[in-house]
């Protein structure tokens, strides 16, 4: 290994490779805390060439390569297993804006480029690069591509597929695969780059894309609504979406123990309208036209939604430090649940039309199983996404003998339910390592095989992100 070390020295420079414990510490642990891992060191090249080097080098010598962007998944998808004797590849310091064209509405970046950053670039042309969420100060473009990220844009702009236009690729032989297109149409064979949008590092390592922009708009509305119910949340979309069309970005719910769990961790936050209200929506409306037509059209909508008992209660921002203060709160809520105790985690999907029936049947099954456990639900209400959290306290959760069997018991009872109403058990985090047990038991066997075989034909010796996405 010490070898190994030296050669990685050679060809990218010492300050490139870190090998100190104290180095590799935020490198080897996830986000939540919850795993820990082990690498000889972490290699961070400065251009595509180098990666290609170094993934060379690594293959060559059979090494683990964990492809690592700004280590925000919330799945363990970025992080190495204990024992592991392989190398963190980071992408953290190709962060170059290659190019902008605003005329063609696309922008190539290098996948170290950090989410807010590629947001500002786009807004210094007078564009918009739609994709947002929570981790953006920190999460990179290559691990947003990795995972195919969703976010609080996805109601309008769509995933982070949507929004890919072209890549560049180090494949695991070390070749590069030069993809940097920028056409929104082009039918020549397979489309290769949708293989390693949301691939988690299985398949090589993305360095640079070219993204999609957007127009940028200049009048953005938020609200706050508190729908008397789920089933009232669902129907208040519908209304939304028939009278605003694609104007509507974002309709984000949460439920009053999330919003509560919030204000309680995150000082200084307010509620726009009563914390105890069962339900609450953030919604937001951007457009290029004038601001006072638009908020006519949303007044009165919302009046009639009151009128007809949907909504309890309303708020629109009537400035622009409203509207940030309603998105501090609802970017607040990962931190908050951390905070607040031992969350059991699932990033869940189902139709919109079968959205108030799951939480119907989840959350009261499991308030009657685990007595004092606290159901938090957050999520993307347009997408049919939702954050479904079974809080602990954290003395109830040390109480457990067998903390992974009421981890197994959650996730069943709570994959049961999404899998009669035809959803899925990762909508927008990904896999990692966190959710192997639900691919082998969700997904079909054809499914499965193809992905093996897709693996295998790249990385025949199963040395990038080992052991993660794909259940053995
Ligand atoms: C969110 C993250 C957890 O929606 O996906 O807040
Ligand atoms: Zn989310």
């Amino acid at each position: 290994m010490k070898e190994l070390f030296k050669d990685l020295v050679h060809l990218v420079g010492e300050s490139a490779v870190l090998g100190e414990a104290q180095e590799l510490a935020p490198y080897v642990a996830d986000v939540r805390g919850r795993y820990q891992g082990d690498a000889v060191c972490v290699v961070r090249p400065r251009s595509t060439e180098e990666v290609a080097q170094v993934v060379k080098l690594c293959v060559d010598r059979s090494v683990p390569i964990q492809p690592q962007g700004g280590n925000t998944s919330l799945c363990g998808g970025s992080v190495p297993y204990a024992g592991e004797r392989g190398v963190i590849l980071s992408l953290s310091r190709m962060r170059r804006i290659r190019e902008v064209d605003a005329a063609n509405n696309s922008i190539t970046v290098e996948a170290g480029c950090v989410l807010a950053e590629v947001q500002r670039a786009a807004v210094d042309v007078g564009r918009f690069y739609p994709v947002s969420l929570g981790a953006e100060g920190s999460c990179q473009i290559g691990g947003n591509i990795a995972t195919n990220a969703g976010g609080t844009g996805v109601l309008r702009y769509g995933n982070t597929r949507e929004n890919v236009l072209g890549l560049e690729v180090v494949l695991p032989n070390g070749t590069i695969w030069q993809g940097l297109r920028a056409l929104r149409k082009n039918n020549t064979g397979f489309d290769l780059k949708h293989l390693f949008v949301g691939s988690e590092g299985l398949l090589g390592i993305i360095t640079a894309a070219t993204l999609r922009l957007h127009p940028l708009n200049t009048c953005h509305l938020a609200a706050w609504l508190a729908p008397v119910s789920i089933d009232a949340a669902v129907e208040l979309l519908g209304r939304v979406q028939s009278s605003l069309g694609p104007r509507l970005t974002a309709f984000e719910a949460m439920n009053a123990a999330q919003l509560q769990t919030t204000l309680q961790h995150m000082p200084g936050q307010q509620s726009p309208l009563d914390p105890a209200l069962p339900w609450h929506i953030l919604a937001e409306i951007g457009d290029a036209s004038d601001e006072a037509g638009l908020r006519t059209s949303l007044e009165n909508l919302l009046q009639t939604a009151i009128s007809d008992g949907l909504l309890s209660d309303a708020a629109v921002a009537s400035n622009e430090a409203q509207r940030a203060a309603m998105w501090t709160i609802r970017h607040s809520v990962t931190e908050a649940i951390k905070k607040a105790g031992r969350g059991v985690n699932h990033d869940i999907a189902v139709p919109v039309s079968k959205i108030a029936e799951f939480v119907h049947r989840v959350g009261p099954a499991l308030e009657q199983r685990f007595a004092g456990v606290q159901i938090v639900i957050v999520g993307h209400l347009g997408d049919g996404n939702l954050h479904f959290v079974a809080l602990f306290t954290h003395e109830a959760w040390n109480a457990f003998s067998d903390p992974q069997a009421v981890i197994d018991e959650v996730h069943r009872l709570v994959y049961g339910v999404v899998a009669e109403l035809g959803g899925t058990f990762s909508a927008e985090h990904g896999i990692g390592r966190y959710l192997l047990a639900e691919m082998r038991q969700y997904k079909s066997e054809v499914e499965l095989a193809l992905m093996r075989t897709i693996k295998h034909a790249l990385d025949p010796r199963g040395l990038f992100n080992p052991e993660k996405v794909i259940p053995q």
